[in-house]
């Protein structure tokens, strides 16, 4: 289950995003925000968070106007390793390295083609498991 979660910079890009699952059958529940009236990011980051934490969702996506509010305020979170991705080799990287489990993403900053290719390299991406990749990680829990 992928948890989704947006501001109003982020919530037209969104529903790129959300066509895409529903099109290839990836289930997901939407945390908000549901329009373009102006709300405050990290409400709907901490709500994308804590459904990971709790074990609800396995990864999610949150978009800000930047990607970069977002993703701040969802790494407040122990156990969050949010991704601002603007590509797909950073996507690639960061779950084979990180094993991030947020996809932070700009709805101002990418245009919804690329985005769309961004959400499936994450998707798809498996964490590599080495051992210096893990330890790292532990490092960053620690
Ligand atoms: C909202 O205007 C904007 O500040 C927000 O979407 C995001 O870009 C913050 O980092």
């Amino acid at each position: 289950m992928i948890a989704l979660g947006c501001d109003h910079g982020g919530y037209e890009l969104k529903q790129e995003v959300i066509a895409y699952l529903k099109e290839n059958d990836i289930p997901f529940k939407d945390y908000g925000c549901d329009g373009l009236q102006s709300v405050d990011y990290p409400e709907y980051a901490r709500k994308v968070a804590n459904a990971i934490v709790s074990g609800e969702c396995e990864k999610g996506i949150l978009i800000c106007g930047t990607g970069i509010g977002i993703s701040i305020a969802a790494n407040k979170v122990k156990g969050i390793r949010a991704a601002l991705c603007t590509d797909c080799y950073m996507a690639e990287l960061t779950r084979l390295h990180n094993d991030a489990n947020i996809l932070a993403m700009g709805g101002r900053v990418v245009g919804p083609g690329l985005a769309v290719k961004i959400v499936d390299t994450f998707l798809h991406t498996e964490f590599s498991n080495e051992e210096r990749h893990m330890r790292r990680i532990e490092m960053i829990e620690e």
